[in-house]
């Protein structure tokens, strides 16, 4: 089938990768010509595991290209998936500027009536937005209206291959216009996947990725203050988890307390959600609670430096491991990470850090900011170390080695990954969220 995903992100170029591997004919329509000439020099934009190879093969296949306006990508496709960013505006509410834009484009430059799905996470009322508009333009052209459809992708960075490929659900939403023709068209470009249908209205779709979204950020949310109460009380959040998640009603998934979650859609998503319903004259007092708590974490993980230093951080020097919003990817957006670097910046502190992935990203958005390649040269001579994403090979360090480059004593587990007995050996001071010493 004839398939054109707009907007190559995270999302976009994997979608488009997978679609070729499913046996599509797929064209990738980029606006970032930066992206594009990343591509056609044969590179990737972005850091995903197994993204690069896949890619390179669906290429040598034929069946995948990438353009950008100047092309002719969107002349006869079947379908067309829009895959393009909607992150927050200033109200919480997600901007469907690029959204909308492409709308507008399909409408001038397609020149056939395919079906267009709506990947892109969007708010209630979103598909029929598009739909009239995109319909409002055709019909001004004399062309027949086409069906939008939601169907919100749930893949997660890092594992984005995997997960398009065995998703755990297909969520497709329909409006008035979807028949039967249309809804065959969806069955041929799933047709190899193998996972459960829902089909629903396009408003339910559209419910469906917020919450989804806004339910694992609660348990996030719920476990760090859990860790808080654990922290007061001498309860170990760890234990605590394990005996909940052995209930298969509870399970453990998104239990793990920490520095608080980060990333492109679960801050966005909260917020989101939140905003819809206050346009409906609701409010989400439970994702606002997820919000706030959420927000609390870098302060407490000031905090927790300030007390394990025994002083203010002004003049310190303290290293942070990890920049990504969490491991196997070199997303940075909302990265609690980078904002405890920011924090300790304003607060007078000689920061150092590094990340395996991200470090580059990093160091174009703050050239102030001292990013180094090996962990070990980050502890080198540091007051304290935060473990902020808890990559396997920072969570693998030797700690005998860490305690002799270190100047002071304290490290903080950011994300409760480290062996803290083997931190303690080492005749460091470990310091978890939600795992007191007992002492
Ligand atoms: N990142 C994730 O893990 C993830 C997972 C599931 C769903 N989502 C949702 O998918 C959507 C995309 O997320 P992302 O992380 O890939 O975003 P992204 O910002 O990485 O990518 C969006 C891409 O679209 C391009 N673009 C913008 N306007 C365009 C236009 N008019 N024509 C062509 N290209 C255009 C941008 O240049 C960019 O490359 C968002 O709604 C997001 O919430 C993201």
């Amino acid at each position: 089938m004839r398939v054109t995903v707009v907007g190559l992100g995270y999302v976009g170029l994997v979608t488009a990768t997978c679609l070729a591997r499913l046996g599509h004919d797929v064209v990738g329509l980029e606006s970032d010509s930066s992206k594009l000439a990343t591509l056609d020099a044969g590179d990737i934009p972005y850091f995903e595991p197994g993204l690069a190879n896949e890619l390179a093969t669906q290429r040598a296949s034929g069946r995948l290209r990438f353009t950008g306006y100047e092309g002719s990508a969107l002349q006869a496709p079947e379908a067309i998936l829009i895959c393009v960013g909607t992150p927050s505006d200033a109200t919480g509410h997600a901007d469907l500027q690029f959204v909308l834009d492409v709308a507008d484009l399909i409408a001038m430059t397609v020149i056939n009536d395919p079906v267009i799905l709506l990947r892109s996470t969007v708010p209630i009322g979103t598909t029929r937005r598009v739909e009239s508009r995109l319909n409002e333009a055709r019909s001004s052209k004399g062309r027949p209206p086409v069906p939008v459809f939601a169907n919100p992708e749930f893949l997660r960075t890092g594992r984005a291959i995997e997960d398009f490929l065995r998703p755990t659900r297909i969520v497709i939403g329909q409006t008035k216009l979807a028949d039967s023709a249309a809804l065959s068209i969806l069955d041929r470009l799933y047709a190899s996947l193998d996972a459960p249908l829902i089909l629903t209205d396009a408003e339910s779709a559209e419910l469906v990725k917020n919450a989804s979204n806004a339910f694992l950020a609660m348990r996030v949310s719920f476990v760090n203050e859990l860790a808080a109460l654990c922290d007061a009380s001498g309860a170990n959040v760890d234990d605590v988890v394990a005996g909940m998640a052995d209930d298969p009603r509870i399970g453990g998934q998104f239990m793990r307390p920490g520095i608080g979650y980060g990333g492109s859609c679960l801050p966005k998503d909260v917020r989101s959600l939140i905003a819809t319903a206050g346009d409906y004259g609701l409010e989400m007092r439970i994702a606002s609670a997820v919000d706030q708590v959420n927000r609390a974490q870098v302060p407490h993980v000031l905090g927790l430096l300030e007390a394990g230093l025994g002083r203010s951080l002004k003049g310190g020097r303290i290293a942070i491991l990890g920049l990504a919003f969490k491991p196997d990817t070199d997303d940075t957006r909302e990265s609690p990470a980078l904002l405890l670097v920011d924090e300790l910046r304003n607060r007078g502190v000689d920061v150092v850090a590094c990340d395996p992935e991200a470090a580059k990203r990093v160091r174009a958005t703050r050239p102030w900011l001292e990013v180094v390649d090996a962990p070990m040269r980050a502890v080198t001579s540091a007051d304290a170390v935060v473990l902020a994403t808890e990559w396997p090979s920072y969570v693998a360090l030797d700690m005998e080695a860490v305690a002799g480059a270190m100047r002071g004593r304290l490290i903080v587990d950011g994300r409760n990954a480290l062996d803290r007995q083997a931190v303690a050996d080492a005749g460091l001071t470990y310091v978890g969220i939600g795992r007191p010493t007992g002492d």
